[in-house]
């Protein structure tokens, strides 16, 4: 899936500068070993973001800027991502492939 206006790499340097590494694991980011939340291996392949929305560009842009606003009870925070910085965010998210 193509994010209109996402660089994967830039995506890569916001997913390291916001922590996600922390609650994550995922593959190509130093020190992404989280636990907490999905292992993030093969996301593009997904069929649903948490299990409540369809994973298309739009919709995990939405999640990505806030994740409470679509899933009132989930752990993942809102962490104050610009829509660019989403787009860029998703574009690295759907170069993750394999299981
Ligand atoms: C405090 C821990 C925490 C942080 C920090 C966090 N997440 Fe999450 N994330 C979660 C949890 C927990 C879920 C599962 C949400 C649910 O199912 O309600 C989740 C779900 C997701 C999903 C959907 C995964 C799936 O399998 O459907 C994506 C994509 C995601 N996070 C990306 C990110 C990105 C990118 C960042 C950094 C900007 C980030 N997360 C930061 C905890 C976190």
């Amino acid at each position: 899936m193509v994010v209109a206006d996402g660089d994967p790499r830039k995506g890569a340097a916001l997913i390291d500068r916001y922590g996600c590494g922390a609650c994550h694991t995922i593959p190509g980011i130093t020190r992404a070993q989280g636990r907490v939340g999905p292992g993030l291996t093969g996301f593009r392949d997904q069929a649903y973001v948490a299990g409540v929305l369809p994973n298309r560009p739009g919709p995990l842009v939405d999640w990505l800027q806030s994740p409470p606003r679509h899933s009132p009870q989930t752990a993942m925070p809102d962490m104050g991502i610009s829509e660019a910085q989403a787009e860029h965010i998703a574009a690295y998210l759907y170069t993750l492939e394999g299981r």
